[in-house]
Parts: C-alpha cells; sequence; structure tokens
C-alpha cells in the first residue's frame, strides 16, 4: 500500500471553466492498494450534505466538458473531508487520469448526491448486512463509520468478496481501523462481524456470496439463521450480475425491495464500473 498526503492546500484554478452545480476540491490524499484499486480524499465544500451510503458523480478538470461517473461516498456523512475508492481502467474515460491524481490536484463533484444504499430506505430490524463484491465495498465504509448505523441495529454483517486476496485490502484496512476510532469504536465493540472471500486466488475463506448463501456457509460463519424478514435487513452492491444473483436469493427468503420512497427489507445499488 503506498499513500501520499499533504496539507490540504488549494491548488491553482482549475484550467477549465468549473460547470454548473458542481464544486472544485483539492485532493488531501490518495493511496494505492494494487495496480486496480486505489482510494483519495478530498476536501469537504461546507454546503455539501449527504446521506451515509449515498453516490455522487465526480470527474477532473481537464476538458471543457469533462466525464462524470457516479461514485459511492466512501466516508461517513460527519466526516471533514470526503472519500472515495475507484478502479483503475487504463482505457477507462474517467479512472484513466483519476488513477493519476495527486494530493493538491482539483477534482469536480457534482453538488447533488443520492442513492439507495441509505439507512432511511430499510424498514426497522435487528441485523444489517452489507453485502460486496469488488468496489462495492466503497458504501459499506460510510455506512460502517456512521454511528446512526448502530443505533438503528444491534449487529452489522459486512461481506467483501474479490476476485484475489490483495483486492479485499481496503476493506480490510477498514475494518480494521473501526475499534479504534475514537467517534465509532466503542460503538461497533462486539456488533460488527467481517466475511472477506477470494474467488479465485486461494485463501483462508473461499467462494462467491451467492454460493456461500445457496449452500447455508454465510450463516454458519456468522452464528446465525438465514435471513429472515423479521429480524434481518440486506443492502448490496456489486456488478449487476452479481445484484441479480443476490437479489433473487435474498427474495426466495421472503425479504422484500425497499426504496426511499418505500422503505423495505433490502436495497440494491450498482457498483461503480469504468
Ligand atoms: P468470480 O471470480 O467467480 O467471477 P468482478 O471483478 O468481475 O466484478 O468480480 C468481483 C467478485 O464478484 C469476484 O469475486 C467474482 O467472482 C464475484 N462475482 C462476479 N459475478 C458474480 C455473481 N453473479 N454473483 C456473485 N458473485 C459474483
Amino acid at each position: 500500500m503506498q499513500s501520499a498526503a499533504l496539507a490540504a492546500t488549494k491548488s491553482d484554478a482549475p484550467e477549465f471553466p468549473v460547470p454548473a452545480n458542481t464544486y472544485a476540491e483539492t485532493v488531501v490524499s490518495v493511496t494505492h492498494y494494487t495496480d486496480n484499486l486505489f482510494s483519495f480524499r478530498i476536501t469537504r465544500p461546507a454546503a455539501f450534505r449527504f446521506r451515509s451510503g449515498e453516490f455522487v458523480m465526480i470527474g477532473l478538470p481537464n476538458a471543457q466538458k469533462p466525464v462524470f461517473r457516479a461514485y459511492s461516498i466512501a466516508s461517513p456523512a460527519w466526516d471533514e473531508e470526503v472519500e472515495f475508492y475507484s478502479i483503475k481502467v487504463p482505457d477507462g474515460p474517467l479512472t484513466q487520469h483519476l488513477q493519476k491524481i495527486q494530493p493538491g490536484d482539483t477534482v469536480l463533484m457534482k453538488q447533488k448526491s443520492t442513492g439507495t444504499l441509505v439507512l432511511d430506505a430499510l424498514k426497522p430490524g435487528k441485523r444489517l448486512w452489507l453485502v460486496a463484491t469488488g468496489t462495492g465495498f466503497a458504501p459499506w465504509a460510510s455506512l460502517l463509520r456512521d454511528p446512526e448505523t448502530y443505533e438503528k441495529f444491534d449487529e452489522v454483517v459486512v461481506t467483501n468478496t474479490c476476485r484475489d486476496a490483495a483486492d479485499l485490502a481496503y476493506g480490510n484496512h477498514l475494518i480494521a481501523s473501526l475499534h479504534a476510532d475514537p467517534l465509532i469504536g466503542e460503538l461497533t465493540a462486539g456488533r460488527v462481524k467481517y466475511i472477506a472471500t477470494t474467488t479465485r486466488e486461494p485463501s483462508a475463506h473461499m467462494g462467491r456470496i451467492t454460493t456461500l448463501i445457496e449452500n447455508g456457509e454465510l450463516f454458519r460463519m456468522v452464528g446465525c439463521a438465514p435471513f429472515d424478514p423479521e429480524i434481518d435487513r440486506v443492502m448490496i452492491c456489486g456488478s449487476m450480475a452479481m445484484l441479480n444473483d443476490v437479489k433473487a436469493l435474498i427474495e426466495t427468503h421472503g425479504l422484500e425491495e425497499g426504496s426511499n420512497a418505500k422503505p423495505a427489507d433490502f436495497v440494491v445499488e450498482r457498483a461503480f464500473v469504468g
């Protein structure tokens, strides 16, 4: 893991005009986990309000009409900076450039955030499941650091499934940092269960999340009964195929999909892909 951090000083003004309804913020730190994964933190505009788990459009000031992509906000609503977790796609319209950002550079962020992976979209329950593959872990990094998550749920189970062990690093670091966090360390103690699995590289725990749900291994690892609409609430974030497959499995347990307008038992959102 390579990190770069700098005091948050505004760099030179962007070379291109900032589009309407867009903030131009300064990169504070960048951390590279693998050749394909990195996270970064930017300054937070005083007026920017969001709910933990939402996403926002981000871009770079490198064109008259910059390319914007949806990114889950990985920091919690109370954080004074805004964090993102990203893949690096060699020819990705945004990420080919974004992966090169340095502290002091400018990142554009649209003023309005939105999304369904929010606590408000779920009915009250006892156990919250946060199920992610790949960069779908980002919204969990936000929700896991929000005290409201622990006010609403007794227990949180987080899953993180990637092809290779190195791809789990961001999630592993986040989970390890929870207990040391002065704000939520006490709240999280003994209440967060973390299930990290790989599907290609051999590791201690292997298997797609769908397989682990189907064969019951997930519930054995957590030490609980299978999904129960009376107890369990689920958020899912990953590729479209993963969302569809996990959703279908969850529905066989009688859980219903919710939204901001109609809170229910589970919510889904596609992870950023390119
Ligand atoms: P697998 O290695 O068996 O394809 P990706 O990088 O392609 O988005 O995949 C991230 C993780 O999600 C991988 O571990 C991958 O497993 C898993 N995955 C991909 N498709 C599905 C699916 N339909 N259901 C569950 N897990 C999936």
